[in-house]
C-alpha cells in the first residue's frame, strides 16, 4: 500500500518506520521539507542501532529506508491509500490541517490523536465515513498496541480496512469508544500528571519518584522519565482536553507541568525536562 504520514516528529517518524519495515511505500510530511528529512534521518539512526546490534541486516535497513520519501507538503499525499495525521496534539492545528486536506476520494484518512475528539476531528474533513482515530504509542516501533477508535460517522468497511492495516505492520488492535484520551491514555495520562503534582508538592524527589514506580509497581519506566519521553507538551495538551472534554477538574494539568511547557522545557525532545539530556545519561534537574 502506499501510506502517507503527516508530522514527521516522535510518533509519524516511528508509524513511517514500521509502516516502511512492513512494506509498504510511505510518504513522510512535515509543514517544511527540513522537517520531513529530520525525521527520515531519526529512522535511519534507529535502524542503525538495529544493524549495530545484529538484529536487522544492513540491506534490510537499506530497502526500508528507501521506502520512506519525504516531502514538505501534503500535496504529494494525494496518491497514498491510508494516510495517518501525527502532528502536533493541538485542535486548533489539526482543524487548520484537515479541513484544508486533498486526498484520492476512496482514502482512508485516520489520526494518530492521544485525546482529541474522532466525531469533531471527522466532521473537519470531506469523508467522515472514511476517518478514524488510529493511537499507535511510543516508541512505535517497540510498542505493540494500536487503539482503534471509531467516530459517530466512520463506517464499519473503514473500521475493517484500519484493522487490516494493523495486523500488516504486526500489531495488535483494541477497539476504543471516542471519549477523552480513549483507553490507554486514560489512565496513564493522569497517573504521570499526578507524579509531577507530588514532584511539584515535594513528596519525593525525581529520582525517588520514579525509582519508587520502576521498583513497587514494576512500570519499566519512572512516570516523569516516561512524561518526559512523551514529551511534557503533548502530555499538557493531553490533560487539557481531558479537562475541558469531561469538565472534571481533576484532570487538570499539574501547575509544575504547565511551568515546564511555559519554559518551553519539554522533555527529552528538547533536551531537558524532569531530566538533563545534554550529557551521556539523563541527569535529574531537580
Ligand atoms: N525507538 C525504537 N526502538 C527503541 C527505542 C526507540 N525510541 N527505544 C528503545 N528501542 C528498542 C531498542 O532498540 C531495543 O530493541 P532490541 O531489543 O531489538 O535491541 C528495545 O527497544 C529495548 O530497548 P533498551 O534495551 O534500550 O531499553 P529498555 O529495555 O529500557 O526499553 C522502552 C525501552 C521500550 C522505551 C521501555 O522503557 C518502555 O517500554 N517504556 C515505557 C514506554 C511506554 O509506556 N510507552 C507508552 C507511552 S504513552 C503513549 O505512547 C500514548 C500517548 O498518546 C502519549
Ligand atoms: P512531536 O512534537 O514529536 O512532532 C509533531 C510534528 O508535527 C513536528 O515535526 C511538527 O513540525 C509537525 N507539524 C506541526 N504542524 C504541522 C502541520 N501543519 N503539518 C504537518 N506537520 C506538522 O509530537 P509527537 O509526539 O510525534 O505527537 C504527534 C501526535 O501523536 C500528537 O497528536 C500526539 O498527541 C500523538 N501521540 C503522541 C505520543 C507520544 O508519546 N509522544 C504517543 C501517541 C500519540
Amino acid at each position: 500500500m502506499k501510506v502517507g504520514v503527516i508530522g514527521a516528529g516522535l510518533m509519524g517518524s516511528g508509524i513511517a518506520q514500521v509502516a516502511a519495515a512492513a512494506g509498504h511505500a510511505v510518504i513522510l510530511t512535515d509543514i517544511a521539507l527540513d522537517r520531513a528529512e529530520k525525521g527520515r534521518r531519526a529512522i535511519e539512526a534507529q535502524l542503525e542501532r538495529q544493524v549495530g546490534k545484529g538484529t536487522l541486516e544492513r540491506g534490510a535497513a537499506d530497502a526500508i529506508l528507501a521506502r520512506i520519501e519525504p516531502a514538505g507538503a501534503t500535496e504529494p499525499l494525494a496518491e497514498a491509500e491510508i494516510v495517518i495525521e501525527a502532528a502536533t496534539e493541538s485542535e486548533a492545528l489539526k482543524q487548520q490541517l484537515l479541513s484544508g486536506l486533498v486526498l484520492r476520494e476512496e482514502a482512508l484518512l485516520a489520526t494518530n490523536t492521544s485525546s482529541i475528539s474522532i466525531t469533531w476531528l471527522q466532521s473537519l474533513t470531506r469523508r467522515p465515513d472514511r476517518f478514524l482515530g488510529l493511537h499507535f504509542f511510543n516508541p512505535v516501533p517497540v510498542m505493540q498496541l494500536v487503539e482503534i477508535i471509531p467516530g459517530l460517522a466512520t463506517s464499519a468497511a473503514t473500521v475493517a480496512e484500519a484493522e487490516a492495516f494493523v495486523g500488516s505492520l504486526g500489531k495488535t488492535a483494541i477497539r476504543a469508544a471516542d471519549s477523552p484520551a480513549f483507553i490507554v491514555n486514560r489512565v496513564l495520562c493522569p497517573m504521570l500528571n499526578e507524579a509531577i503534582f507530588a514532584l511539584g508538592e515535594g513528596v519525593g524527589t525525581v529520582e525517588d519518584i520514579d525509582r519508587g514506580l520502576k521498583l513497587g509497581a514494576n512500570h519499566p519506566m519512572g512516570p516523569l522519565a516516561l512524561a518526559d519521553f512523551v514529551g511534557l507538551d503533548t502530555l499538557h495538551a493531553i490533560m487539557l482536553v481531558m479537562q475541558k472534554a469531561t469538565g472534571d477538574p481533576k484532570y487538570r494539568p499539574a501547575p509544575l507541568l504547565t511551568k515546564y511547557v511555559e519554559a518551553g522545557w519539554y522533555g527529552r525532545k528538547s533536551g531537558r525536562g524532569f531530566y538533563d539530556y545534554s550529557g551521556d545519561r539523563p541527569v535529574p534537574t531537580r
